[in-house]
This record gives C-alpha cells, sequence and structure tokens, in this order.
C-alpha cells in the first residue's frame, strides 16, 4: 500500500515522503518551495542533503539542483531502479550514499542523470542482483563502496562485468567474507583495494602475480583483520610483502591468526623460511614416503624374478660351473694340505724350542 502512494506521488512530481519532517536547515532563500524534500537534512547549505532513516521507497525527487553530496541511509530502498535520478538530474552530484538501504537489484543504467558522481556507496545492502549496465552513464565513477554487501549473493562475476567500461581508482569490499583475492574485479588502474575484515587466510602466488601485472602495480591494498595463517602455505606472501611494504599500508599491523602457536605474532617479525606447516600438511610428504617406498619394493621384486628365471635358464650351464668351482676348490685344498704338512715340521720345532729360550 506504501508502495502505491508513493508511485502515485512520484507521477506528480516526487512527493512520496512518508516520514515526518526533519529539521530542513537553512534551506537557501528563494531556493523553489520543496527544494529540500521534506524527509531529508539539507545542512548549512543544498550542497549536503542527508536523507536519514526514512522510510523512502524511492530517491527522493524534489533535491537542490545544486547537490554535491547526497546521503540516503537507512531506507527501504528494494530496487535502484532504471534511471531512477534521471526524473531530476542532479549535474553536481560527486558523492552519492545509499546504505543501509536494503538494495537488492541495481538495474540497467540506474544512476543516469548524475554524470558527475565520482564517488557511490553501496555499502550495508544485501545486493542480490547487479546489472551489467548498473554504473553506465557515470564515467567519472572513481571511488565504489561495496563494504559488507555482497554477502546475500555470490555477485562478482555480475560486479566484473559492470565494472568493465569503469575506470575506478578506490574500490572498497571490506567485511565482505572474501576468501581469495576476487581477481575479476581489479579494473586496470585501481590505486587503492580495502580488503579489511574478510576470511583471507593468505594470497597465493598465483594472485600475487595478478598484483604485480603492469595495470596494478600502482595498487594499494589494505589486509587488516583478516584470519592469516601463518604455514609454509604464507611464505609466497611473507616474502611479497617484506619486499613490497608500502603496498599494504597496513602492513605492519598485520598479526597471525593460527596456527596456535604463532596466533598474535606480528606477521613482518617472521621471516618466510621460519613458517612450518602444521600436521595436516605434513600428512602429504608421509603419503609420498609411503608411495616410493612401494614402488621400490616393485622394483627389487622384478629384479629378483628376472634374476630367478636367468638362473633357471643356466641351470646346466650353473652346474657345469659349480663342477668346476668344486674341482678349482678341491685342487686348491689339496695344494694346501701339502704345503701344511710341508710346514708342520718347522712350526712345531719352534713351538718346542720356544720353551728352552
Ligand atoms: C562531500 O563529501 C566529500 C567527501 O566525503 C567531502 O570532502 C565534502 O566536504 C562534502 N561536501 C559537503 C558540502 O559537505
Ligand atoms: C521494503 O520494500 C519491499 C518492497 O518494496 C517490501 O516488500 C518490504 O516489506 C519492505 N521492507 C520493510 C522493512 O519495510
Ligand atoms: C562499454 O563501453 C563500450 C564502448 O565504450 C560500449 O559499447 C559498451 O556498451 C559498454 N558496456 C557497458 C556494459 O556499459
Ligand atoms: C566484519 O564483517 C562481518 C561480516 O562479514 C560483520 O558482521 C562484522 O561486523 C564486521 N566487523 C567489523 C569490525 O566491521
Amino acid at each position: 500500500m506504501a508502495r502505491r502512494q508513493v508511485r502515485a506521488a512520484g507521477s506528480r512530481g516526487w512527493l512520496p515522503w512518508l516520514g515526518f519532517a526533519l529539521l530542513p536547515l537553512a534551506v537557501t532563500p528563494g531556493a523553489p518551495p520543496g527544494s529540500c524534500p521534506s524527509a531529508c537534512y539539507c545542512v548549512a547549505t543544498p550542497e549536503l542533503v542527508q536523507c536519514r532513516y526514512e522510510r523512502l521507497e524511492e530517491p527522493p525527487g524534489e533535491l537542490p539542483l545544486t547537490v554535491h553530496n547526497l546521503s540516503i541511509v537507512g531506507s527501504n530502498l528494494s530496487v535502484l531502479h532504471r534511471a531512477a535520478f534521471a526524473a531530476r538530474p542532479l549535474p553536481d552530484l560527486r558523492l552519492l550514499r545509499l546504505h543501509h538501504d536494503n538494495i537488492q537489484t541495481v538495474e540497467d543504467m540506474a544512476l543516469q542523470g548524475l554524470p558527475a558522481l565520482r564517488t557511490l556507496d553501496l555499502s550495508h545492502n544485501p545486493l542480490q542482483s547487479v546489472a551489467a549496465g548498473a554504473f553506465a552513464g557515470v564515467p567519472l565513477l572513481r571511488t565504489l563502496q561495496l563494504n559488507q554487501a555482497l554477502l546475500a549473493a555470490p555477485l562478482e562475476d555480475q560486479l566484473a562485468l559492470a565494472l568493465r567500461n569503469l575506470s575506478l581508482r578506490r574500490l572498497e569490499l571490506a567485511g565482505n567474507a572474501l576468501r581469495a583475492l576476487p581477481t575479476a574485479l581489479l579494473p586496470a588502474g585501481l590505486e587503492e583495494l580495502d580488503l579489511h575484515n574478510n576470511s583471507l587466510q593468505r594470497l597465493a602466488a598465483s594472485e600475487l602475480r595478478i598484483l604485480d601485472a603492469p595495470g596494478l602495480r600502482g595498487l594499494r591494498l589494505t589486509l587488516g583483520n583478516n584470519p592469516l595463517s601463518c604455514d609454509c602455505a604464507l611464505r609466497p606472501f611473507l616474502a611479497w610483502l617484506r619486499a613490497a611494504t608500502t603496498r599494504v599500508p597496513d602492513a605492519r599491523s598485520l598479526r597471525c591468526s593460527g596456527p596456535p602457536a604463532l596466533r598474535g605474532a606480528v606477521l613482518l617479525r617472521l621471516r618466510p623460511e621460519g613458517l612450518a606447516c602444521t600436521g595436516e600438511e605434513d600428512g602429504e610428504p608421509g603419503q609420498l614416503e609411503t608411495a616410493s617406498y612401494v614402488f621400490f619394493g616393485i622394483v627389487l621384486a622384478l629384479i629378483g624374478i628376472v634374476f630367478l628365471m636367468v638362473l633357471y635358464l643356466n641351470r646346466r650351464g650353473i652346474k657345469r660351473w659349480l663342477h668346476n668351482l668344486r674341482e678349482a676348490c678341491r685342487d686348491q685344498m689339496e695344494g694346501y694340505h701339502y704345503r701344511y704338512e710341508q710346514d708342520a715340521d718347522p712350526r712345531r720345532a719352534s713351538a718346542i724350542d720356544t720353551p728352552g729360550l
């Protein structure tokens, strides 16, 4: 019912405000009536408009043309419709804050009519779908804030399409439970990436290569408050971090969250070679050793079988050889016997002589 009221009001020129008026401060004298919407604050000058905790279901239509910063916080916008702002273009709007607005869908061309927009904050919204052309029509957009906005659905692919044509400089993705670097969301030329309070245990070597690719060499990323796991898998990242500390502004405050022995340790005080692996990872080399023992055993068995076959095939030759050997032994023994007998006398003589000395 509320929704219907809003729509009807919208068609009469946007006077949809269900909420009570909150002190419209210092509206420029002579501005057309309603230039600061009743649901919003216009602070000091109509350049800054804040519409807070009102039950707006559409962006307000009657905004001062001169507005630079607009924030609508705590409303229930649900869907940011195509051309939601186009009914009343705001040629000077540079910053648009739409956080805690229960936005689930951003349609194509939703920001049409805001040609000067540089900063868009969609944080704290349960985004479910973002159209490929959601940010079309705002070519100057440089900062996009999506903190705690990607928790409701896996949005990376949709966002990658939507960000394709932008020249973003700063992207905020804090608090999104990310487990890996969102490589698809890093347009060339990005300078700042905020990844604090996510679920990153490490950055893998492949991710570090992407960070060192030509278009992203100027990128600095914030990584605080991630559950970094200080085991051997963290070595590539730690080596990279020590060589590129300036690229992680909060590098010095990064701490290990595991394994237990290193919990709370300052990451930059550790050496990459010093990071060991826990029991789990040790399992793999153990299995490898078992496999190599089995292989070694099989090879030995094969050699044994070949040896036995050679023996079997050569049994006549071996018999002859044994016979010859026995003959040779006998000759040798006879020779020895003879020599022994010959030598016996002098030995005995010396043995008898000795006590007489
Ligand atoms: C608009 O927001 C920007 C960035 O947050 C800020 O620097 C600027 O002072 C704000 N403008 C007004 C009129 O408050
Ligand atoms: C927000 O709006 C949607 C549709 O416009 C409605 O279904 C929902 O109940 C609203 N939520 C609140 C908390 O008012
Ligand atoms: C990206 O830009 C190209 C040309 O600049 C345009 O043809 C295309 O439609 C744009 N794509 C989106 C999703 O806006
Ligand atoms: C970190 O992010 C989670 C959601 O992923 C959120 O619930 C929590 O409040 C955030 N913590 C801080 C300190 O912002």
